[in-house]
């Protein structure tokens, strides 16, 4: 067995300290190297790798992007043909993983593969149907998800709005069946490291470790009560039905109410460079960091804006990254005409106040009214180049993180046909709900982050609301005075919200101007020139006619990641408001699932 010699390209992550867990072996290209008990593939590729594939269409290196199951950049080969989400499947013994040659050679001459990657066909390319799950597959007949599943009310999302929800419906005596995709409860903000990595509370979530942890006890009080299906994707909504995806393969739940927690991710504006392995999203950064103890780099450097920018940076810092630099697109003058509103909130406003002076006092160079050119590089990144103004210059880093705030994960609503408003304090469209959460479909709730974005306090408190009015509307009693105190408490925070949205607006389109080669739709790798040129021809600046007439936002995630800067593209050509470019219409599956699950023969 030939064990593999150091890596042959410069890995990607850094891990901030040696893990305690087990080593794993498992294969890569042939060659048997080591990861730890708990890492995700990604970790255990990227620990040694330059980056973990190419994409399809100009064949150019990708090292993942959010983290989080949103982008879809990480597909990784085994060899047995199956491929796998690499930021969200755990690394297990023996797995016999594919890199491309250029990120982690495989087998050179001299090496001996080990024994049996003959038979299994070595480095084979994807299955050409896709991909096959990583699990037996079961008949969804058989299928625990279905057997066990509480079928009236469901939950999905094990966020704060989640939980918070099933807790308010089990002290009523009920019984809601919570789904998540995520392995542990807790959503992102909270999020759970696995098992047997776990970290003081502290050293997690700083602050907010109170918070974290009383959520967490929560959810493990709540679990003889709830029918929790953990590493389950919702991923289609009908009325009355939804479809799953989990452990054990497919399975249909049906239902009479649902509460729709299901969260946010980052809103992404591209610019040069913003593929190349290094670059991560903000929540992607901090992902790496608290659920698997790795930083995205050795010196990294934040572009962007909002107060993620700045927590993430701050939480880099602290964990002995090297932070290149803080490069916030809002102007000075912004954050000081919203202070009087962030007084609203003086405990959030304070710790806010601290992480910048944190920063500060460390000599970590922090710039305002700063825009993205470039990343420098094309295998990896070598570098950021910065706007201010009139001055340009280059900073020295091999990670980017960049994110400009935070989108609503709507896609379910959305197929549920509920009715959508544009919101100008998000930028974006969200589905139309009434104080207390309920949307224009009946026995369909919303909370939390994916209603549109207040923040995790908030989303506690909208989950707890929402959970009250779907009791109202099955007929039990519900305390007037609990329900309008909560509603109370949710203005209060969508003030504040206002107020952060004064002090880190979002950058216009503009006033940044992008080279036409700019890819637009990391998946489907559309530059702004191409989007640009559909809009020409078609002349009619609605993103469901550019998405048919030039991908933009037909790939695999969707359009998390490209449909913000596609309406605001579109916006800005048209010379029109961004609400007057529509929005992209949800499709199932929200995220890929195997080919076979569903039904497809992959020999065929
Ligand atoms: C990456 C990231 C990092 C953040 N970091 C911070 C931070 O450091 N500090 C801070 O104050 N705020 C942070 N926020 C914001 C904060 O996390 C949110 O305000 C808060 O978590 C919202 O809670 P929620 O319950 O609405 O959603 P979430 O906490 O996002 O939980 C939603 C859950 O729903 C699940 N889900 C979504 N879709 C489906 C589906 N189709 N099927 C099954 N499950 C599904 C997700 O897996 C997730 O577990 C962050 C947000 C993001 C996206
Ligand atoms: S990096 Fe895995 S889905 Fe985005």
């Amino acid at each position: 067995m030939t064990e593999a010699t150091p890596a042959r390209a410069r890995p990607q992550l850094v891990r901030a300290r040696p893990p305690s867990t087990a080593t794993i072996p498992f294969l890569l290209n042939g060659l048997q190297v080591h990861a730890r008990k708990g890492d995700t593939v990604l970790t255990a590729l990227l620990t040694q790798a330059g980056h973990l594939r190419t994409s399809e269409f100009l064949a150019r290196p990708r090292a993942g992007f959010c983290l989080m199951g949103a982008c879809q950049d990480c597909w990784v080969s085994c060899s047995d043909g199956r491929r796998v989400r690499s930021c969200t499947t755990l690394i297990e013994p023996g797995m016999s993983l594919c890199l491309p040659p250029a990120a982690f050679s495989c087998p050179a001459k001299g090496d001996t593969p080990v024994p049996g990657m003959e038979e299994t066909g070595g480095c084979t390319p994807p299955h050409p149907l896709g991909d096959k799950p990583c699990f037996p597959q079961q008949d969804a007949a058989q299928s625990p998800v279905k057997r066990t599943m509480n079928p009236r009310i469901i939950v999905i999302g094990g966020g704060p709005a989640g939980i918070r929800a099933c807790e308010i419906l089990v002290s009523h005596g009920l019984q809601p069946t919570l789904i998540d995709e995520s392995p542990r409860p807790g959503g992102q903000i909270y999020r759970q490291p696995p098992q047997g990595r776990e970290r003081p509370a502290r050293a997690l979530y700083g602050f907010e470790a109170g918070k974290a942890r009383r959520l967490h006890e929560t959810a493990q009080t709540l679990l003889p009560h709830i029918d929790y299906h953990p590493e389950t994707l919702v991923w289609n909504a009908a009325p009355g039905m939804l479809d799953l995806h989990g452990p054990q393969g497919m399975a249909r739940q049906a239902y009479t109410h649902l509460i729709l927690a299901t969260g946010a991710t980052d809103r992404i504006l591209p610019f040069e460079g913003w593929t190349i392995p290094g670059v991560y999203s903000l929540g992607g950064a901090q992902v790496s960091l608290k659920h698997q103890d790795c930083l995205v780099g050795n010196r990294v450097a934040f572009v962007g804006t909002g107060p993620l920018l700045y927590l993430v940076a701050y939480q880099y810092a602290r964990q002995g990254a090297h932070v290149a630099g803080v490069f916030d697109s809002a102007p000075f003058s912004a954050q000081l005409r919203a202070l009087p509103g962030m007084c609203r909130k003086p405990a959030v406003l304070a710790k806010g106040l601290y992480y910048l002076a944190w920063l500060r006092a460390r000599g970590i160079p922090i710039h305002t009214s700063c825009t993205p050119v470039r990343v420098e590089g094309s295998e990896h990144v070598q570098g950021l180049r910065v706007r201010q103004g009139s001055r340009e210059w280059t900073v020295a880093c091999d990670a980017v993180a960049t994110g400009y705030g935070l989108r609503s994960e709507t896609q379910l609503p959305d197929l549920l046909e509920c009715e959508f408003d544009y919101s100008p304090l998000h930028r974006a469209w969200l589905p139309r709900l009434d104080p207390a959460g309920r949307s224009s479909v009946a026995g369909i709730y919303l909370a939390g982050d994916g209603a549109g974005i207040g923040g995790a306090d908030m989303a506690e408190i909208a989950g707890a609301r929402a959970a009250l009015a779907l009791l109202a509307d099955i007929g039990r009693l519900v305390p007037l005075r609990q329900a309008r105190s909560l509603e109370r408490r949710i203005n209060r925070w969508r003030a504040f919200r206002h107020a952060l949205e004064r002090a880190f607006p979002f950058p216009d389109w503009q006033a940044w101007p992008r080279p036409g080669h700019t890819l637009l739709c990391r998946c489907e790798e559309v530059t702004c020139a191409q989007a640009v040129a559909a809009l020409q021809m078609d002349g009619q600046p609605e993103l469901n006619r550019i998405k048919a007439l030039c991908r933009v936002g037909m790939g695999r995630c969707q359009g998390r990641m490209c449909s913000s800067a596609a309406a605001e593209l579109l916006a800005a050509q048209g010379d029109i408001d961004t609400s007057s470019v529509g929005r992209l219409r949800s499709q199932a599956p929200v995220k890929p699932i195997p080919l076979t699950a569903l039904g497809a023969d992959p020999s065929a």
